[in-house]
């Protein structure tokens, strides 16, 4: 997909699976910003239940307008944004959130970091999540990025799984203590 360039989900399109809901994947633009505000709070909330040390801001809601309008500007940014059709036409049902960070020491030099995938509940389990991956993956090879990595609470069991399956495995752990 290139970044103008809209994507529908495959299974979504062939018609060989009705319980496939239909997503159009494209990158997010700034009118989205209302439809996705909710969706990325609702992941930090989700969040928040795996660890007290990720207790979601009062003002979260207004940090989460200026990073999106941030990084849908920024070009080392990939912000996509999943519609959905039929009834969900022009509602965002989904979304990836991406950078694409410089690793001053390691080979390959630029890694494509998925700081969130968030899909609504009716949208899950059906393959939707691996092609916003994979979409995702693509969008930040094409920025520079020779490795992608996902971030996640440790212990978002589902998301360990989620990545597993397309074979992302542990390389770096971040462990914290309140102060
Ligand atoms: C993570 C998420 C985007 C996955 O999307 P999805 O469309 O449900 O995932 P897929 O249908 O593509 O599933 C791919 C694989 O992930 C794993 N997986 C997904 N949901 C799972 C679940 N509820 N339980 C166990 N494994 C699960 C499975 O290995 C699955 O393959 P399978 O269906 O062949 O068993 C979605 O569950 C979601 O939005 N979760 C809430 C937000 C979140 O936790 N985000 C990740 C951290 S940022």
């Amino acid at each position: 997909m290139t970044p103008d360039e809209p994507a529908t989900h495959p299974a979504a399109t062939s018609g060989s699976d009705v319980s496939t809901p239909p997503i159009h994947l494209r990158p997010a633009v700034e009118a989205d910003i209302p439809g996705l505000v909710p969706l990325l709070l609702r992941l930090k909330r989700l969040n928040e239940e795996f660890d007290p040390l990720l207790k979601v801001r009062d003002d979260a809601d207004a940090q989460s307008r200026n990073v999106l309008r941030a990084q849908i500007a920024d070009p080392k940014a990939v912000v996509l944004a999943a519609e959905g059709v039929g009834a969900d036409k022009n509602k965002v049902v989904g979304f990836v959130r991406a950078l694409v960070r410089e690793r001053p020491f390691y080979s390959p030099e630029f890694e494509g970091v998925i700081l969130d995938i968030y899909l609504l509940p009716l949208y899950r389990r059906r393959g939707v999540g691996e092609y916003l991956l994979h979409e995702a993956s693509l969008a930040l090879k094409a920025k520079g990025a020779g490795v992608v990595t996902a971030e996640f609470p440790a212990q978002n069991e589902i998301a360990s799984r989620f990545y597993a399956k397309r074979g992302f495995r542990p390389i770096t752990a971040i462990h914290a203590r309140s102060l």
